[in-house]
Parts: C-alpha cells; sequence; structure tokens
C-alpha cells in the first residue's frame, strides 16, 4: 500500500572526501512499522539518519516526505518535516531539566523581551506538558525539576524517546537506544518504541540486538560498507544467515 509510505529514499549517496560512506542506498519507511538498520560498525547506518534528519546532505539521490521530493538542509528542516531524531551520542543538555530539554530551541518560552511573568507562565506550562508526557510514556523519574545531568543513562534515554515521541508527525528515528542500558531500562525505551509505532509513526531502529530487531521490526536494511546488501523479513530470516549479510561472510 503505497499510501503508507512516509519516508522514501532512492539511489542516495554520500561522501567524505575519500570514504564513499552511502552507496546508491534506497529505502521505504511505512507509517505504523518499526524498520531497522543493520550492519557492522562503519556501515553508514549513522551516516544514513543523519542525512534524513539534516546533520548531513546527500550528494546524490532524492528524498520524498509523503511522495512529495524533500530537501532536508538542516535539522529545522528536518524537525518541520515532521522527523524526530534520538541520536546515538544522544544530544540532551546536561544541565537542563527534562521540561527544558523538551523545548530547548522550540521556545514556548517566548523573547526574552516578554514580561517576566508571562515567561513564567510559559515555562510552568512547559512543565505541565512535560510532565503529562512522562506520565503518559510511564517514564518514572526521580524528581522532574532536576537537570538530566543527575538521571541514570536509562532515565536519559527515557527522556530523549520521550521528547522525540511529543514532536514527532511522521518519523522517529532511534540511532541505538538501547545500547547502553540493563534490562529494564532497555525494557522501557522498547515499550515507548512500540508506542510510538502505535500512534502511526514510521520508526527507523538502528540496534545491534537481533533480539530487538525481532520483536520489534516488521522488515529490516542490512548495510554493509556503505551500501544496502539485503532487505529481511526479521521474523522470517535465519540469524546465522543475517549475521554474514551484515559482516559480509
Ligand atoms: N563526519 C564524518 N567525516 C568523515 N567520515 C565520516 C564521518 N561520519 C562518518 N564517516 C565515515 O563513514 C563511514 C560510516 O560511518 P557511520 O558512523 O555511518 O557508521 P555506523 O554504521 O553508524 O557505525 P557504528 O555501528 O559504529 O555506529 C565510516 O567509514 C566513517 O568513518
Ligand atoms: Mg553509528
Amino acid at each position: 500500500m503505497n499510501s503508507d509510505i512516509v519516508l522514501s529514499i532512492t539511489n542516495a549517496t554520500k561522501r567524505f572526501g575519500p570514504v564513499l560512506a552511502l552507496n546508491d542506498i534506497s529505502l521505504q519507511a511505512r507509517r505504523g512499522e518499526v524498520l531497522a538498520l543493520l550492519g557492522d560498525n562503519g556501515a553508514g547506518k549513522s551516516t544514513l539518519i543523519k542525512c534524513i534528519s539534516g546533520v548531513h546532505q546527500i550528494d546524490e539521490g532524492q528524498i520524498t516526505i509523503d511522495g512529495i521530493a524533500t530537501s532536508i538542509r538542516s535539522p529545522v528542516d528536518a524537525r518541520a518535516a515532521g522527523i524526530e531524531t534520538v541520536y546515538q551520542d544522544l544530544a540532551l543538555f546536561d544541565n537542563l531539566t527534562p521540561a527544558q530539554n523538551f523545548y530547548a530551541g522550540r521556545e514556548i518560552a517566548g523573547p526574552s523581551w516578554l514580561p517576566l511573568g508571562l515567561r513564567f507562565l510559559n515555562s510552568r506550562r512547559m512543565e505541565a506538558e512535560t510532565a503529562r508526557v512522562l506520565d503518559r510514556l510511564k517514564v518514572i523519574l526521580p524528581s522532574k525539576e532536576a537537570t538530566v545531568a543527575l538521571m541514570s543513562g536509562g532515565q536519559r534515554q527515557a527522556v530523549a524517546v520521550a521528547r522525540a515521541s511529543v514532536f514527532a508527525r511522521k518519523v522517529v528515528i532511534l540511532d541505538e537506544p538501547t545500547a547502553a542500558l540493563g534490562l529494564r531500562e532497555a525494557r522501557k525505551v522498547l515499550d515507548l518504541v512500540a508506542q510510538l509505532r502505535a500512534e502511526g509513526n514510521a520508526v527507523i531502529l538502528i540496534t545491534h540486538n537481533m533480539e530487538h530487531v525481532t520483536e520489534l521490526a516488521s522488515r529490516a536494511i542490512v548495510l554493509r560498507q556503505g551500501r544496502k546488501v539485503g532487505e529481511i523479513i526479521p521474523s522470517k530470516t535465519n540469524q546465522q544467515e543475517l549475521v554474514s549479510m551484515i559482516v559480509g561472510a
């Protein structure tokens, strides 16, 4: 069903000097599905999602969103197109609270020339909205006023995924969201991913954890040395086969 395709990438190429990080990549992500992106270290996974989220630009190829050719020149463009990303290196502001992190750069707070009273009201609104979202996603934090610097890896990851879930309208990209987490914290993040999918987003999940792939992803794309070497249905793919596809044995 073509109308389910939210994001489509066609023949994308990305070079870093002599390194061909993406070599003729095509993929489609559909509403209400988790698409896994698999590949060994250096395969090009993060580069690919950074080209979707506006951190990098593809050198050749095309990106369409809801069937419309779209040039994503910056993270602001990507957000405006309904794409939210949780990066591998997380990108939360340590010295800010969850609410301040949620709205950093989105400014419900308003300009600094606003009277202090009004700015205070807006900051109360952001806190209330953030608390509502964290409750809905069942994210439990020691204190909502504490800065994220004081949180555990899992709590930080949950805040980052929750933030993406608030602003995503079409596509959510998660680059190894459970990599540094214990079992219980990983479970919480996986539940959030399932929820993002249930809300109708196209979710692109990068992970090295095959159990997570089998649990959540209806399809997976395998990259090796910048090339797409396979597109599979995880539940129907032999693990051994998948591993040799990834490492190229
Ligand atoms: N900003 C950059 N400048 C130059 N080369 C880069 C840059 N970013 C990535 N590369 C190169 O592009 C290739 C793909 O890297 P990428 O980070 O996309 O891999 P990855 O699949 O995400 O790996 P990992 O599983 O280790 O996170 C690597 O050879 C890497 O060195
Ligand atoms: Mg990476």
